[in-house]
């Protein structure tokens, strides 16, 4: 149907290319190495020496990275998968520095998501609780991965998920406490606060998944597109609601891409109106929001599209890449369904993001204040109040820029890739701490290792899961966890984001009240 096929053959290909070069560069001697894994594999388990220290055996590299000539063979002869998970992938004892660094401030919101379970702990009985829309159970023990599967996920959710812990026991090899949990891949939060919590309720199911708001319980972990995200245009999901985005590279590479792009156009020369490009269907909000395009009665300062996902493909995508998309001063961030994966990408882009009033929260958002890191825009007056912001954003430029700048720095340093993976390494570490029992592996569970998922992998998913592989442990421990919030010091931070919120509004009252007074 379109040439996008061809594009991502082509890229798997070069991608392939690049990382045989790249392992040739170091020489010779370990490419004897990887010349012998290549037989070896054949056989079975290899144990070979670590190369320079604490980095994986070459046998598990080369079986990650695929034959010199292209593809890795993952099956026999009569069709079934041929690898298993090997015995000694990880090294276990690597040593690392301590870490000086404290994590960015948001992690103390780890505390605050797990505070229901502080006192009584977590039972088995309470995971199970948590069965009932979970997609699957990951069980970690002795610093390796089960996985027990109930039902499918929407597209890539559920393997990319899987994918980053995979890498986070490589990263923080030898870490990871022994643990269950349960995990829900959809996007609504649904264990409701008001069902559990109050004399005489049960206590709430654990149940981990990528957002929550202020009515519910789930526990919030970073979202699968930090290993990249792929969906095929025929997909009935991607019409049904708001994705972003089709073709999404592992963060670590977007964030260089959108920083490359953002050296391209200086803030003051970019077009000095709020930009949007999304799928607004499904959405209120977002349907609500196309009425401030601008047009021959009106302009509202805001310029929007409708993400054309056909005429993309056939351009290949250039017209959706991200780094392409940080041409405006001002950059709109509104929820879909749920949260909105967009929203990193959004911010990242050194423009002032104007932020619809969220109701969900991802794992970094708690963090991010008003004013300070984006410009808050009301949800039930949302033409009015972006109207505002550009105006005011194009008299104060200076202002409007440290906005820009502050917020774009909080995605491209406090959630860099590292800390995503210090993020999960934390909240898992509290979560274990928690747990009253000791975790076993469950008989119905798979093993799960790059080699097996990589080969159960296709297209697009297979290269980007090859491109965000951890390929040596983190040569320093995970940053210092922050100590819980006081209750009065959390209460000044919420009073902090809700003035700073009311002072817009009050801005924006006043300026309507002249403009109504003019007319
Ligand atoms: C292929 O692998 C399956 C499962 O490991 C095994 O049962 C089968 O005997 C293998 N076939 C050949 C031809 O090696
Ligand atoms: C918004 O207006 C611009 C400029 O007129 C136009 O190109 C664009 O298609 C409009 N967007 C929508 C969603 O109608
Ligand atoms: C921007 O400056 C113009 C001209 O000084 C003024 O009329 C307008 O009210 C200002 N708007 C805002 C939002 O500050
Ligand atoms: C591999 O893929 C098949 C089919 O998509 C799926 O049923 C199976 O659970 C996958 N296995 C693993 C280990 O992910
Ligand atoms: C927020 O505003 C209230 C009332 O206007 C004030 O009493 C309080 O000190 C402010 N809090 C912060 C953190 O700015």
């Amino acid at each position: 149907m379109f040439c996008h096929d061809d594009i991502v053959k082509l890229r798997r290909h070069l991608a392939l290319v690049v990382r045989w070069q790249q392992l040739k560069k170091r020489g010779a001697a370990i490419t004897a190495v990887l010349f012998f894994s290549i037989f070896a594999l054949v056989g079975a388990i290899v144990n070979v020496a670590w190369i320079n220290g604490p980095t994986f055996s070459s046998a598990a590299r080369m079986a990650l990275f695929g034959t010199p000539k292209g593809r890795l063979k993952c099956t026999n002869s009569s069709g079934s998968l041929k690898y298993t998970c090997p015995r000694n992938n990880y090294p276990t004892d690597h040593q690392v520095r301590q870490s000086s660094s404290s994590c960015p401030s948001y992690f103390q919101w780890i505390h605050e998501d797990l505070r229901p379970w502080r006192e009584m702990g977590i039972t088995q009985d309470m995971i199970r609780g948590a069965r009932k829309t979970a997609h699957f159970k990951l069980v970690i023990v002795n610093g390796r991965a089960y996985m027990e599967k109930y039902k499918p996920s929407l597209p890539a959710r559920d393997q990319f998920t899987l994918w980053g812990i995979l890498q986070l026991l490589r990263w923080y090899p030898g870490r990871l406490p022994d643990l269950e949990l349960m995990f829900d891949c959809d996007d609504r939060p649904v264990i409701r606060r008001k069902d559990f919590q109050g004399p005489r309720k049960p206590p709430p199911p654990p149940l981990f998944r990528y957002c929550r708001d202020d009515w519910t319980l789930d526990i919030v972990f970073p979202d699968w597109t930090f290993w990249g995200w792929h969906i095929f245009l025929s997909s009935w999901h991607v019409y049904m609601s708001c994705r972003p985005d089709v073709n999404i590279k592992p963060w670590k590479q977007s964030l260089k891409d959108i920083k490359e792009g953002n050296e391209r156009t200086v803030w003051e020369e970019r077009v000095p109106y709020a930009y949007w490009r999304g799928n607004p269907y499904v959405c209120p909000s977002r349907q609500d929001l196309l009425k401030c395009n601008v047009s021959d009665k009106y302009d509202w300062n805001a310029r929007l599209y409708i993400q054309n996902w056909n005429e993309q493909a056939k351009a290949g995508f250039k017209q959706s890449n991200l780094a392409n998309q940080c041409t405006h001063r001002y950059k709109i961030y509104v929820e879909g369904w749920a949260w909105s994966v967009s929203e990193k990408y959004i911010f990242a882009c050194d423009s002032m993001t104007l932020r619809v009033r969220p109701n969900f929260y991802d794992f970094f958002a708690r963090g991010m204040v008003p004013l300070k890191h984006f410009w808050p825009i009301r949800d039930n007056s949302k033409c009015t109040s972006l109207k505002f912001a550009v105006e005011w954003g194009n008299n104060y430029t200076d202002k409007a820029k440290g906005i820009a700048e502050a917020g774009s720095q909080y995605i491209h340093e406090d959630v860099k890739m590292e800390y995503v993976y210090d993020f999960m390494f934390h909240i898992l570490n509290e979560y274990a701490k928690l747990l009253r029992f000791k975790p076993t592996v469950p008989a119905g569970a798979v093993e799960l290792c790059p080699e097996v998922m990589l080969c159960n992998a296709t297209g697009r998913h297979k290269e980007f899961m090859i491109e965000s592989m951890v390929e040596s442990p983190s040569e320093s421990a995970p940053c210092t966890l922050p100590l819980p919030y006081e209750p009065a010091e959390l209460q000044a931070f919420l009073d902090l984001k809700a003035n700073s919120t009311r002072q817009v509004e009050m801005w924006e009252n006043e300026y309507w009240q002249n403009q109504n007074r003019r007319n």
